[in-house]
């Protein structure tokens, strides 16, 4: 039997009932159907893409068409999960208006559920107007990939009383301006604990402990796909580049020996082959 596909409702009936939920990436249509047919309930299109799909050093260099053009086919393939679309870096840090329009262009050509963005007290006006327009947003504090060069790099927040202080302002902002639910990402247990306890809306964690009302994960850290590196907070629960590396030299010695294609790989019809000359 097919899932039932969460609502942004339930997103607070999941955290009024104390009932987990589990949200992983995707950036294309395959991925997608394979995560539709899982249990996970909530697909992000993360502009991780720059990094995990494109290559890119960082997330900044990633573009509206580039997450347009994997939102899409994301959407196509897991018609049973709740989609996120992530808003790429200079697309809702000039004017409330211009995250509006750009909020309002990735939902509308892509089907996607809501957005998300990054971002604390500064960007809590800017969502104020946003769901105030009829956007439903997802918020995301703590490390912030498209600003960790002004946090010094992919490091943990939260970590002294002053920034702990910090980023329960921050999610406390991202509440009241609205947001429906929040990405806690890379800050200590007891950090993310007091935050999940403190706030109305869940709390999405990734390398924020247990205690937190989700657990997110990018699908390619967590399959054991990404080669490039793994951060600590991430559990590789399948071995799957392994598996691909070991089929591809399987195909690859195969050819060699002549053993692919076998007849059963081959169209065997019996054909008269016409004299050519
Ligand atoms: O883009 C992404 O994958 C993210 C997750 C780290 C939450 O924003």
């Amino acid at each position: 039997m097919s899932k039932k596909k969460m609502t942004i409702l339930d997103f607070q009936n999941y955290k009024d009932e104390g009932r987990k939920f589990a949200y992983v990436t995707a950036y294309d249509y395959t991925t997608a159907s394979i995560v539709n047919e899982s249990n996970c309930e909530v697909i992000l299109v993360g502009d991780s893409l720059a990094m995990v799909m494109l290559g890119y050093s960082s997330t900044v260099g990633v573009t509206m068409e580039d997450m347009i053009h994997h939102i899409k086919p994301v959407v196509k393939g897991a018609p049973n999960t709740f989609i996120v679309g992530d808003m790429p870096f200079g697309s809702y840090n000039v004017s409330a208006e211009q995250a509006i329009a750009s909020a309002n262009r990735m939902l509308m050509e892509t089907n996607c559920d809501c957005i998300k963005l990054e971002g604390g007290v500064d960007l809590a006006p800017t969502i104020t107007k946003m769901v105030k327009a009829g956007i439903p947003v997802m918020g995301h504090i703590g490390l912030t990939p498209q600003t960790s060069t002004s946090l010094g790099g992919f490091r943990v927040q939260g970590g002294t009383p002053e920034s702990a202080r910090k980023l329960i302002e921050d999610a406390k902002a991202i509440e009241a301006a609205g947001a429906f639910s929040i990405v806690v990402e890379c800050v200590p247990s007891v950090v993310a604990k007091e935050l999940t306890k403190e706030l109305r809306i869940p709390v999405l964690g990734i390398g924020a402990g247990p205690d937190v009302d989700c657990q997110v994960l990018v699908t390619q850290d967590l399959l054991g796909m990404y080669g490039d590196f793994k951060p600590k907070f991430v559990k590789q629960f399948a071995q799957v580049r392994k598996a691909m590396v070991d089929g591809l030299n399987l195909f690859h010695e195969e050819t060699l020996n002549g053993s692919f294609p076998s007849a059963e790989y081959s169209f065997n019809k019996d054909v008269e082959i016409p004299k050519l000359y």
